[in-house]
């Protein structure tokens, strides 16, 4: 394999502490990734030498943080291969883009109009619309989760004329699962519907195309990808972002302001009130920049590697539920029968290794798979082969106490 994971911890030392007197495992990867020195070394340069508020003032550090920022927008830009900078964005993170989006369509849906979504998506991807859905009087429809051949059967079924808005996410975050956005986003377009795609669990992992995708809104958050919290992106194409209504106004998002009325200010501003995070887009950027100087085919084939190895290894143990694919996985989510995830998480946290145990904000897409919640082990670059060994043995060990008790 010509990845290697070892060359890579280097650049992040919070994974060479301990934790309860054992080695931290860190395989929580989907809620959040570590972030490499050179987004910590970023921002805190940004504090030390560049710190002030971009556009407003007209002096040296001001023009400084200025460029900086802009800077970031073009990468992160590149980064996506958004065809302009204007159309990237600066967001919380993926939520809030998702909701900027659900209010700014709502001036074009009514009552009877159909909002699409599937049965793949995290509260965040579900909520907003469902918000919306009771405001307008819209309905909310649901894409069930079936496989590949019979997804295709299906679609008529879900896709309408009334379909207005479709939003479905690119991988899943409670089971790895790929959705088919291509086939999706095109069902989506013959009916005249806007598309949204929520990669928070895809750019991290995979290369992203916008165009390529064709899809009218793009939303990631920076923390899932070796970023900083607190910043996120809405990649929109031009007339999607322009028909959006701005959800928050004030300082920055104008250009004339009077009593009487207020003019808003042209993309991306227009639809970025306040003073931005700064030095998370900064930040974010350089995330991009980390991933892209990787040979990202083969981070991608390690990260696979990783997971489907943990696949096959725990489904040669007894008694344990797998629900996320063989094949094509950066995640392995499961369940083992008569044992509450909670207490496996327990059992692993106290031998030092990190995974995320409960419903991971999906809880229809649980209620669908009968469980109240699944243990997920998300796999990131750093990730190695001897700590996906060392998690199989420690929950088949945590199963095995469990099971006597
Ligand atoms: N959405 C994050 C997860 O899947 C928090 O864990």
């Amino acid at each position: 394999m010509a990845f290697d994971p070892h060359s890579l911890r280097s650049h992040f030392p919070i994974l060479a502490q301990q934790v309860h007197d054992k080695p931290l495992i860190y395989l929580d990867n989907a809620a959040t990734t570590q972030k490499p020195m050179s987004v910590l070394q970023t921002m805190q340069d940004y504090y030390l030498t560049n710190n002030a508020n971009v556009h407003r003032g007209v002096h040296f550090l001001s023009d400084k943080a200025t460029n900086q920022f802009e800077n970031a927008r073009q990468r992160v830009a590149q980064f996506i291969n958004a065809p302009q900078e204007n159309q990237i964005i600066w967001t919380k993170g993926t939520t809030e883009s998702i909701n900027l989006v659900a209010y700014g369509l709502e001036h074009l849906i009514q009552a009877g109009d159909e909002i699409l979504i599937t049965s793949l998506e995290h509260h965040a991807n579900l909520v907003p619309w469902q918000q919306l859905a009771f405001r307008t009087g819209a309905r909310l429809r649901i894409l069930p989760l079936t496989s590949d051949a019979e997804w295709q059967e299906e679609l008529a079924h879900y896709f309408t004329e009334r379909t207005k808005i479709f939003a479905v996410t690119q991988v899943s975050n409670a089971i790895g699962v790929h959705t088919p956005i291509t086939t999706l986003i095109k069902k989506a377009k013959q009916q005249g519907a806007f598309t949204l795609v929520d990669g928070a669990q895809a750019v991290a992992h995979y290369p992203v195309d916008v165009v390529a995708l064709d899809c009218d809104f793009y939303v990631f958050s920076g923390h899932k990808m070796y970023g900083p919290t607190g910043i996120g992106v809405l990649y929109g194409k031009q007339h999607a972002l322009e028909v959006l209504i701005p959800y928050q106004t004030g300082g920055e998002m104008v250009s004339k302001v009077s009593y009487q009325a207020t003019e808003f200010n042209v993309l991306p501003y227009r639809l970025e009130a306040g003073t931005p995070h700064m030095e998370g887009a900064i930040g974010l950027a350089t995330a991009c920049d980390f991933i892209a100087q990787q040979d990202r085919e083969a981070m991608l084939a390690w990260e696979q590697q990783l997971a489907n190895h943990v696949w096959v290894t725990l489904q040669k143990a007894a008694n344990i539920e797998i629900y996320s694919p063989e094949q094509n996985a950066t995640l392995v989510s499961l369940s083992v029968p008569n044992i509450h995830t909670l207490d496996l998480n327990a059992f692993l946290d106290s031998q030092g290794i990190a995974v995320r145990a409960g419903s991971h904000c999906a809880q229809p897409l649980m209620a669908q798979l009968g469980v109240s919640g699944t243990l997920r082990a998300s796999f990131a670059c750093y990730n190695t082969l001897e700590e996906a060994d060392r998690f199989c043995d420690v929950l088949i060990e945590a199963i095995d106490l469990l099971n006597d008790e």
